[in-house]
């Protein structure tokens, strides 16, 4: 890397922040999902997040990944309790919740998060019905204008139920052949299970990660959106492509953000426009 262009890269003023200047009337939960693991969903689950709640929102990042989980590492807390003491009764939600500090001086942030449990068969043994009473509490509770589940990777019943009842749901594949047929599955049986529960099929928009550049990103999708046409008689909305960035693992290896680190890097622009579009963009209006 040239050092002056490194330079840059660190010193130039984040350009993509949101401003939380129409805040949801209620909590709007996203869920982060994909088919092949590895294509980034909890680093842009934590990059959403952070750019969120820089601006003004009030966010908790939900690990939703019960058999792997590693919201946390990323984020470098150590947790108490995770969602099974939650589950289990024995601590409640604001008992069980972590609370992550971001920034310095004027661009301090702050959102939560609620820690998974790792090693354990957990998914398998999940309980639906609990899950979905968990989710309703922070609903009704409307302490938060986000919560974004980062899900599991694949397609096991827990993990299907949850984007279901989200209510909006975030496919994120890179251009790997691979990933784009799991995606691909992801999205075709998630508009079985919307139509199960009872939902529309208008809230799942893609997001193509680790592109080498936008082109070929939107090319991605576009190889996605024809099949999808075809077999599915269905568009999904291109949320956004994030550019692969080595700055990326620099930053997870260091438990850092990288808006705050690197925020004139390519992925943190990305993630900058992608949190734009998703809280902005042409969805139909939570009810
Ligand atoms: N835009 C990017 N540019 C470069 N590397 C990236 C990018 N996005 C993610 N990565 C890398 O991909 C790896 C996997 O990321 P992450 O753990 O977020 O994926 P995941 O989908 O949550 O995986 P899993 O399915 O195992 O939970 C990380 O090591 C990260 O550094
Ligand atoms: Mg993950």
């Amino acid at each position: 890397m040239d050092p002056v262009m490194d330079h840059q890269i660190k010193q130039r003023p984040p350009e993509t922040l949101v401003v939380a200047s129409s805040h949801p009337r209620r909590t709007r939960i996203i869920a982060v999902a994909s088919g092949k693991g590895g294509v980034g969903k909890t680093w842009l689950s934590v990059s959403l997040a952070q750019v969120l709640a820089r601006s003004g929102y009030k966010v908790l990042i939900f690990d939703g990944d019960f058999g792997l989980a590693n919201v946390d590492i990323q984020l470098g807390l150590v947790p108490t309790h995770d969602v099974v003491d939650i589950l289990s009764g024995s601590v409640t939600i604001e008992e069980g919740v972590q609370h992550f500090r971001g920034g310095t001086g004027l661009s301090a942030f702050s959102f939560d998060v609620l820690p998974g449990r790792s090693g354990i068969s957990a998914i398998s043994g999940m309980d639906c019905e609990a899950l979905d009473k968990l989710l309703l509490s922070l609903r009704l509770a409307k302490q938060y204008d986000f919560v974004l589940l980062d899900l599991c990777a694949g397609i096991d019943s827990v993990t299907r139920h949850l984007a279901a009842i989200s209510d909006q749901l975030l496919a994120v594949t890179t251009d790997e052949p691979t990933a784009l047929a799991d995606v691909y599955a992801i999205m075709k049986l998630y508009l079985r299970d919307r139509r199960r529960v009872g939902g529309d099929d208008m809230h799942c928009q893609l997001v193509i990660n680790q592109a080498s550049s936008h082109r070929s990103g939107v090319q991605t999708y576009e190889k996605l959106l024809q099949a999808c046409r075809f077999f599915l008689k269905w568009e999904p909305q291109l949320a956004g492509t994030v550019r692969k960035d080595s700055r990326v693992p620099a930053a997870i290896r260091k438990q850092s953000s990288l808006m705050e680190t690197f925020p004139a890097s390519p992925a943190a622009i990305d993630v900058g426009r992608l949190v734009r579009q998703v809280v902005q963009g042409n969805l139909p209006a939570m009810e």
